[in-house]
């Protein structure tokens, strides 16, 4: 089969597709005929090696994973022995969060793992939507009924996702974008919109359960004017000078979490969870420009640019 193999880490370019053996399903496990993925921070940040601490997870001297790729889509080609879940032919999607390798015809995915089956008749090249949905439940899961949120930069795979996440957890969203995409923030469902190129977001007066820094791109000290009581304020960066980090281990020491990087976790569950809103039409993905396979080191060039729209999608068929 094809992937998309890396040997070191480094830029876009330290990448090459190759041909390598298709994986045969272990117990338990399902192989999915990979139709499409996606090329996401979590992949540049991954080959980069950034930030450098991620090796300890990523592997030491060289990556782990000899192909990127976490959100896939596409159809269970072959069952391992004891896979009740799913049979040969369904259409599932999901997110390889350990082992990645979704840029490549085919991946093996354990049954009990972060895999759903694709909603209705989306396309393969719809479904793959789990990456950044998945980093912003780790905070829009606080927002119940009535809460109120800000989230700062709501154009990105992980600001879309999170301004349809907390309006389906009944909350109410200001969502801060550049004109380019007011409409697209208004479309998601955000009950106030605010463009950062002509109005300080920090000087509305307002107060909000959660501010969601989606683009890493403010810090705690700026946001404080926005912060009620027991407020948390997210981001999805370390801060300058690693302050988000430094901030959320001295509120975790105090006993109080209102500072946090959004690390998500239950990915199996969450899957599912979004699955069902997507069959409910609560959520959709957003996409920019879709690639080839051939094409996925032009692909990490451009999420580099940190100016994609949702979510840059990679045609693997
Ligand atoms: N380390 C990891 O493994 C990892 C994994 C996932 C995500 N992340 C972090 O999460 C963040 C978000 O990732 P993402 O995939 O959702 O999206 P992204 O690619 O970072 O978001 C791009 C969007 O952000 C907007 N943007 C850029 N600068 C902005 C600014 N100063 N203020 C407001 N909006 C701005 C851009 O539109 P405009 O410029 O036109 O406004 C664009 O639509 C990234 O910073 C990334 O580092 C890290």
């Amino acid at each position: 089969m094809k992937a998309v193999v890396i040997d070191h880490y480094g830029g876009p370019e330290v990448q090459s597709l190759c041909d390598v053996p298709i994986p045969s399903p272990a117990s338990g496990e399902v192989r999915v005929e990979v139709h499409a993925s996606t090329v996401g921070r979590t992949d540049t940040a991954t080959l980069r090696a950034h930030p450098f601490f991620a090796r300890v997870m990523t592997g030491l001297f060289r990556p782990k994973m000899r192909t990127l790729g976490m959100d896939f889509a596409g159809k269970v080609d072959a069952v391992g022995d004891g896979v009740t879940a799913y049979q040969i032919g369904d259409r599932v999607f999901g997110i390889s969060t350990d082992r990645f390798g979704s840029h490549a015809e085919y991946l093996c995915v354990p049954q009990n793992g972060a895999i759903a089956r694709i909603p209705g008749d989306l396309p393969f090249d719809q479904a793959v939507v789990g990456e950044g949905a998945w980093y912003a439940h780790g905070t829009t899961k606080l927002l119940s009924e009535g809460k109120r949120c800000l989230i700062y930069g709501a154009s990105g795979a992980i600001g879309t996702a999170a301004v349809q996440l907390a309006k389906a957890n009944g909350a109410y969203v200001v969502a801060v974008v550049g004109s380019r995409h007011l409409a697209l923030a208004e479309s998601l469902g955000a009950d106030r919109l605010v463009n950062y190129e002509t109005e300080d977001f920090t000087a509305i007066s307002d107060k909000f359960d959660l501010v969601l820094d989606a683009v890493g791109k403010t810090s705690w000290f700026a946001c404080k004017p926005l912060l009620g009581d027991n407020a948390v304020y997210a981001s999805t960066d370390l801060g300058p000078g690693w302050s988000n980090i430094l901030l959320g281990a001295w509120f975790g020491i105090t006993g109080s979490k209102r500072v946090r990087i959004p690390f998500p976790e239950d990915a199996p569950g969450f899957i599912r969870y979004l699955a069902s809103l997507m069959a409910k039409g609560k959520f959709h993905g957003i996409f920019d420009q879709s690639y080839s396979l051939e094409e996925t080191v032009e692909a990490f060039r451009y999420v580099e640019t940190g100016q994609k729209t949702g979510i840059v999608v990679v045609k693997v068929r």
